[in-house]
């Protein structure tokens, strides 16, 4: 399980995040909602390595983190799929996988089935460039590349952002079958409430820096949620 306690966030001397707590089970899909700019993204770089947090703590299964840099986190099982996908637009699909390797022993230099199984159209493209795939291929194979370390955590931040419609749903399938092996605790950051709702099992909402509040799935109707999000 993942616990994020009491995480603070500064850029500078402005404040964005206040007293974040937020939990990931194994097994669950866990979606963070919230509009525009309240800081989901900074939240996710922050349990990701990428921007330290203040104060609070970050652990896994019980383990603290502490100060850990990205490479920190990777090896402490945390793969982070980012917004806008930071695909490698000159490398192959074959080389962007193999980002993923970074941390990993050169035994484990092996690009896991279960990636293409997955996303079969990457299986087909692997000598094509990163650049030239469409925006849901590039979701997929940043999607794929984050998995090559074979997580514990998944964070994923709107990975339906400006995807056609049936490589949403692919994405929601991958994510299911992912949930359902039971050994992965994804995180989902999402503005699409569809979608979120359709994959959550709980729900963190967020509002200016803080969670407002934390729901199970079956306790709220998509209709409340949007009213609570006022989206
Ligand atoms: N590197 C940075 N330096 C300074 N301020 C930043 C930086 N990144 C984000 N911010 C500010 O922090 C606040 C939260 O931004 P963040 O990107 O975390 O929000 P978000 O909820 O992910 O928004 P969106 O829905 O647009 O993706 C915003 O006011 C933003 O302008
Ligand atoms: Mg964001």
């Amino acid at each position: 399980m993942l616990e994020i306690q009491n995480l603070d966030l500064k850029y500078g001397q402005s404040q964005i995040l206040f007293d974040v707590s937020v939990s990931a089970k194994m097994g669950e899909i866990t979606t963070l909602m919230g509009n525009n700019g309240v800081g989901k993204t900074s939240f996710l770089k922050a349990v990701a390595g990428r921007h330290p947090s203040s104060s609070g703590t970050i652990a896994i299964d019980g383990a603290g983190l502490g100060r850990a840099t990205a490479f920190d986190a990777a090896r402490c099982g945390i793969a982070y799929v980012p917004q806008g996908r930071e695909v490698f637009p000159m490398m192959s699909v074959r080389e962007n996988l193999e980002t993923g390797f970074a941390c990993l022993p050169k035994s484990e230099h092996v690009i896991p089935e279960e990636v293409f199984m997955l996303f079969p159209v990457l299986k087909d493209m692997q000598t094509r460039r990163g650049g030239d795939l469409s925006g849901g291929q590039q979701q997929q194979l940043a999607i794929a590349r984050a998995l090559i370390t074979r997580p514990k955590v998944l964070l994923l931040d709107e990975p339906t952002e400006g995807i056609q419609p049936n490589v949403i749903q692919q994405i929601g399938d991958a994510l299911v079958t992912l949930r359902d092996r039971g050994d992965m605790a994804i995180l989902l950051v999402e503005q699409n409430a569809d979608f979120a709702y359709r994959l959550a099992d709980r729900i963190f909402v967020m509002e200016r820096g803080r969670i407002k509040d934390t729901l199970v799935k079956s306790d709220i109707s998509k209709d409340a949620l949007l009213e609570l999000l006022s989206l």
